[in-house]
């Protein structure tokens, strides 16, 4: 018999919950298909708990995740807590203490489903964000100086080691080569102003590029990278960049697949504990009302089976999600023509064959 997966349930706020209860009907649906087991470890980390008790992430659970094979997380983010608390001590956190340092962001059109993009379709839009997830703008280096006061001084500094660096583009370019695509790599940065952060990149970029003949490279300042991006989706394969320019770029790239509810992320340490989640946020004014789209947190458990190696799990997943594709008019929470539930069934219907 094939191993159990331990895998911990981080539904969250808002829509998390109702969102990931569609996710683990999907899941038992495939399981069943594909005959494989796992045993769900529900942890209520969220906004709730830290109005309750004050808590983020206590170490006991950072403890006990590190034991799991995945996390599938629903979203973080409550309307009574002050921007930065969650985020910071729970989402950051869990991605910096697992060392979880890509965060990997499709971003694939589906037949049936509306794009923004004029005259763009499927075959323009199929390509992957690896954003690096541990260093950047997002460590919280700097601080501040004379706060309050009109000399006042922020400081927030972006820290890119070439460890970092480098094992985010050889992820990147191994991605490239398992793609098989257009086997094209483009180096998202600014190298005409961030001088001495983009230099490493850039110049770690074309040494390792050596080791992969096969595949094309190509660099794209980020404003271009934003402009291409609508202009000529096409030109792109799989895109490489650093924290913070991989943040804004794939929200980008979520409204040229049709939105939030379909946009889905992994945060990958390949060689730890990787957590899966759809990049909506929480939603709160939808939060308990039946009518969120569920398909992008079904797209992360698809990708958290892929990294599972249940592959064939993974594609009767992804059917699912393109039959009900089929059936949903528009992708908006509220306007689907359908409950966040039914669409929940339809999938799990779908993808059981
Ligand atoms: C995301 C989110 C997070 C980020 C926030 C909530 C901290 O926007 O996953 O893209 O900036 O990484
Ligand atoms: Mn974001």
């Amino acid at each position: 018999m094939k191993k159990a997966y331990q895998i911990a349930v981080i539904p969250g706020d808002g829509t998390g919950p109702e969102v990931i209860e569609q996710g683990i009907k999907v899941l038992s649906s495939v399981a069943k298909a594909e005959g494989f087991q796992y045993t769900l470890h529900h942890y209520d980390l969220g906004g709730e708990r830290y109005l309750k008790s004050g808590e983020t992430l206590p170490g006991s659970v950072l403890e006990e995740l590190r034991k799991m094979d995945v996390i599938y997380l629903g979203a973080i983010g409550h309307p009574d807590v002050k921007p930065g608390i969650l985020e910071k001590g729970i989402l950051l956190k869990l991605r910096f203490s697992l060392d979880q340092y890509i965060n990997l962001r499709p971003v694939k059109l589906y037949p049936n489903v509306e794009t923004p993009l004029k005259d763009k379709g499927p075959d323009d839009i199929d390509f992957v964000v690896v954003r690096e997830n541990t260093e950047g703008l997002y460590v919280g280096a700097g601080g501040f100086l004379k706060k309050g006061t009109p000399d006042e001084i922020a400081i927030q500094e972006s820290i890119n080691t070439r460890k970092g660096v480098e094992r985010c583009l050889r992820y990147a370019f191994e991605l490239t080569k398992k793609r098989n695509k257009a086997k094209k790599l483009t180096l998202c940065g600014k190298t005409n102003v961030l001088t001495y952060a983009f230099d490493l990149w850039e110049r770690a970029f074309y040494e390792i590029a050596k080791e992969y003949p096969d595949i094309t490279t190509d660099y794209a300042h980020v404003d271009a990278t934003c402009m291409w991006m609508v202009k000529n989706p096409e030109w792109f394969d799989v895109i490489v960049t650093d924290n913070m320019f991989g943040d804004i770029i794939t929200d980008l790239g979520a409204m040229i697949q049709g939105g939030m509810g379909i946009a889905a992320g992994g945060n990958i340490n390949p060689e730890g504990v990787s957590m899966f989640e759809p990049i909506g946020g929480s939603a709160p004014k939808y939060a308990g009302k039946n009518v969120i789209n569920p398909l992008a947190a079904i797209s992360a458990l698809q990708m958290m089976l892929e990294y599972l190696g249940e592959e064939k799990a993974a594609s009767k997943v992804e059917k699912g999600i393109m039959f009900a594709l089929s059936k949903i008019k528009d992708l908006s929470a509220g306007k689907m023509g359908y409950s966040t539930t039914e669409v929940g069934d339809m999938v799990a219907e779908a993808a059981s064959v």
